[in-house]
């Protein structure tokens, strides 16, 4: 099974890529693919369609294409749903203790990475970053 993962602009700008590929990589996912990039306005809204409609919108594409990003296809047993569990919630106050958000994260809006949410996710956002 694969999905997609991202270190956002936060965790970029502030050197935590390897700390954070290392706990993956702890939990026995294999890295497939790895690129550094910049994510235009175009496809900042295409991968955040789903939020097209929330007050915090604007805000997200704006926070997303700040910067560079890391994306990653990941592989690995139930790795849709072991990946979300290592992330901890989406907001870093709520996240359980020892995940990345908790560890990493400074608010909901600069919350170090993205993970799929489900297998068609997985499969619609590895198509936008790697294909
Ligand atoms: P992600 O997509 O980044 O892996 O995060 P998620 O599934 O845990 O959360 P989601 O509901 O998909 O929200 C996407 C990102 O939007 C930001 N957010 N801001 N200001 C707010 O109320 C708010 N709510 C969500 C977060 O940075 C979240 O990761
Ligand atoms: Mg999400």
């Amino acid at each position: 099974m694969k999905t997609f993962f991202m270190i956002k602009p936060d965790g970029v700008d502030r050197n935590l890529t390897d700390e954070i590929i290392m706990m993956v990589e702890e939990q026995g996912f294999k890295i497939v693919q790895k690129k550094e990039m910049h994510i235009d306005k175009e496809m900042a809204m295409l991968h955040y369609e789903e939020h097209r409609d929330k007050p915090f919108f604007n805000d997200l594409v704006k926070f997303i294409t700040s910067g560079p990003v890391v994306a990653i296809e990941l592989e690995g047993d139930d790795v849709v749903t072991k990946l979300r569990n290592l992330m901890g919630a989406t907001n870093p106050s709520e996240a359980e203790e020892g995940t990345i958000r908790a560890i990493y994260g400074t608010a909901i809006e600069k919350n170090v990475v993205h993970g799929s949410d489900s297998l068609e996710s997985a499969e619609r956002e590895l198509n936008i970053f790697f294909s």
